[in-house]
């Protein structure tokens, strides 16, 4: 079974893509997460990819496929993949379908504006872990750290007002064409094409998400 699953920065794609995981056995790909750890290493490339990113840019098609490619190759997504914030532009969908890769379900998560600032600037995240909270709607049990190792929690630098402004502006003009785009492959018999209202609690969204997948 191969997901995408796209939405908006904060629509809660990372939040229930570990859900889908745990549930159905595949492998999840958060390319943010991938890119993520690449600008943290000291090279050309790294600091570039960290420059785009700081500044809620997408990274170019060429780099983010690539990374992608040697991901899906490992033994680990032998029972499928999520792929969690990928593709995100329709040249990256097209060059996943030239290299036959084929998606089984496309889930849309659709959240209105408001809640992308609350959700986003309430977010904490544990590092080198990836696991996601929110001050109001995931808390962790202990104020500031991490539940399973009591770490510190932190902000993404790219959690700012404005950086999300200049994210969103990235998402509507590149990523929201998606929508058409496996609407269409699904007319064509290609990929299930779902749209979940994410505005619903985390609970609400992962039942919704259940009914597609079970
Ligand atoms: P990425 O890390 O993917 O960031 P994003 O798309 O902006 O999405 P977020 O991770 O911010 O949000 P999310 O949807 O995962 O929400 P989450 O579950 O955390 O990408 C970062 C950057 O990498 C991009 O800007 C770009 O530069 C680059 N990049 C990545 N992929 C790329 C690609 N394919 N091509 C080019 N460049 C790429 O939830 C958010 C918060 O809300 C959390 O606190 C959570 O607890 C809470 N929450 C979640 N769901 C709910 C709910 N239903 N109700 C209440 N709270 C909720
Ligand atoms: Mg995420």
């Amino acid at each position: 079974m191969n997901i995408i699953l796209f939405g908006a920065p904060g629509s809660g794609k990372g939040t229930q893509a570990k859900f889908i995981m745990n549930r159905y056995g595949v492998q999840r790909i958060s390319v943010g997460d991938i890119l993520r750890e690449y600008s943290n290493i000291p090279t050309i490339l790294g600091k570039k990819i960290k420059k785009t990113m700081d500044q809620g840019k997408l990274i170019t098609d060429k780099i983010v496929i690539s990374s992608i490619r040697k991901k899906i190759n490992q033994k680990s997504c032998r029972n499928g993949f999520l792929f969690d914030g990928f593709p995100r532009t329709i040249l990256q969908a097209k060059s996943m379908k030239k290299e036959n890769i084929f998606i089984d379900y496309a889930i849309e998560l659709d959240v209105c504006e408001d809640l992308i600032y609350e959700r986003i600037l309430g977010r904490r995240v544990h590092i080198s872990s990836n696991r996601i909270y929110h001050i109001k709607y995931s808390p962790p049990k202990i104020r500031g750290k991490d539940d399973i190792t009591g770490e510190k929690l932190v902000v993404r630098k790219d959690d700012t007002e404005n950086i999300i402004r200049t994210r969103l502006m990235e998402y509507k003009k590149f990523t929201k064409p998606l929508s058409k785009f496996y609407q269409m492959e699904e007319k064509n018999g290609n990929s299930k094409y779902f749209r979940i209202n994410a505005n619903l609690s985390i609970d609400q969204v992962r039942f919704l998400i259940k009914g597609i997948l079970d």
